[in-house]
């Protein structure tokens, strides 16, 4: 476990009070949590940048399952990724639209690549990679 250190930062005046406002609202009980989440959000996007980082995220997708092809080409798509999905979740939202989404692990070049291919499929109406963290090398 990594010890305690408090450390002093010089801030214009309004911009520690805007600060102060959104953390608020956010529900941060002090500044401490709130800067620490900033610097964890910071070091996860890094993680992002560097291709061959293991990183974890999610990949959610909303489509219409009567668009002809679509969710074979989707199937096919997880096949060929099947080493960097952990597991998948499928929800019939209505009579057309399915909520799919998938929790993903691996090299963060590989994990982009899926999310393109799956976001990208022609029906899809909206995705998202949700990018996150192994939390291995996050204090
Ligand atoms: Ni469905």
């Amino acid at each position: 476990m990594s010890s305690l250190v408090r450390f002093g930062v010089s801030i214009n005046k309004g911009l520690l009070v805007q600060f102060d406002k959104i953390i608020g609202e956010k529900g941060y009980s002090n500044r401490s949590e709130a800067i620490r989440d900033l610097i964890r959000n910071q070091m996860v996007e890094l993680a992002w940048e560097k291709d061959e980082e293991e990183v974890a995220g999610t990949v959610t997708l909303i489509y219409d399952h009567h668009v002809r092809g679509l969710s074979e080409l989707l199937l096919e798509v997880q096949h060929s990724f099947h080493d960097l999905i952990l597991s998948t979740m499928h929800l019939h939202l209505d009579h057309h639209n399915c909520l799919e989404v998938l929790a993903v692990k691996g090299a963060a070049r590989e994990v982009r690549r899926i999310a393109e291919r799956l976001i990208s499929a022609k029906g899809v109406k909206h995705g998202r990679l949700s990018i996150t963290t192994t939390g291995k090398n996050l204090g």
